[in-house]
């Protein structure tokens, strides 16, 4: 199974590429995850890529296409994976294209999660990370035991960089300006699932599950 999850900030794309993973044991793959490991790691990566996540702008595409590329050539890759946060813009869309095309694979599905605009931000400002495991939990809709500590491992409980109101505006503009034309880029090619994403975790994941039921 080879996938990618589409969906604005906040969508749920972190929380359900959890669940797939485990589902489909396929290995989860996400370019947001990928640039903070490199800026806590303070990595040539990780100083590039700081200026634009903390703008809530995207990192150059010659900067993460290189980065997905030699992922996705790795091992754990040869049965499937899933994309979560690449491609942002067409134009990634198009490199992930011609990359799987010269190894002979296309993409199986592109999964979109549709959330209203508030519920996005109401997501965002309330989300919690734990630093050791990177369980996601979030304040109103799926608090820890303890305060800020993780319900898994114990870790501490972090609030993300870019989840402070006006990076969370800026990354909304981002994203309907350069990453919502990758629907119709998907479209095209019939690879497009829409799902509601404003619905619970669980109810989520069926609905993701049953869209590709039906696409296969
Ligand atoms: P990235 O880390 O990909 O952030 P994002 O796309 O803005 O998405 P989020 O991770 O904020 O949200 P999510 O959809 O994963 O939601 P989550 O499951 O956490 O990218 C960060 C930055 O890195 C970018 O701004 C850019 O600078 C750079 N970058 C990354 N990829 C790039 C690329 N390809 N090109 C260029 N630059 C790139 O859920 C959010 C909260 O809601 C959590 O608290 C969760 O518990 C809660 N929640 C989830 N689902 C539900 C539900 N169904 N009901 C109630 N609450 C829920
Ligand atoms: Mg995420």
């Amino acid at each position: 199974m080879r996938l990618v999850l589409l969906g604005p900030p906040g969508a749920g794309k972190g929380t359900q590429a959890k669940l797939l993973r485990d589902h489909f044991h396929i290995p989860h793959i996400s370019t947001g995850d990928i640039l903070r490991q490199a800026v806590t790691d303070g990595s040539v990566l990780g100083k590039q890529a700081k200026e634009y996540m903390d703008r809530g702008e995207l990192v150059p595409d010659s900067v993460i296409n290189g980065i997905v590329k030699e992922r996705l050539a790795a091992e754990d890759c040869r049965a499937g994976f899933l994309l979560d946060g690449y491609p942002r813009t067409v134009a990634q869309a198009e490199t992930l294209e011609t990359t799987l095309e010269h190894r002979g694979l296309v993409l199986d599905a592109a999964v979109n999660l549709q959330v209203p605009r508030a519920e996005l931000v109401a997501r965002l400002s309330g989300r919690r990370t734990c630093r050791r495991c990177g369980a996601m939990y979030h304040l109103r809709f799926n608090p820890p035991a303890r305060d800020m500590i993780c319900d898994r491992c114990g870790g501490d409980l972090y609030q993300r960089a870019d989840d402070r109101e006006e990076t969370i505006e800026a990354r909304m503009e981002v994203y309907d300006t350069q990453s919502a034309p990758l629907r119709e880029h998907f479209r095209e090619k019939g690879l497009l699932r829409e799902v509601d994403g404003a619905k619970g975790s669980d109810e989520v994941f069926e609905q993701i599950l049953g869209a590709l039921r039906k696409a296969a």
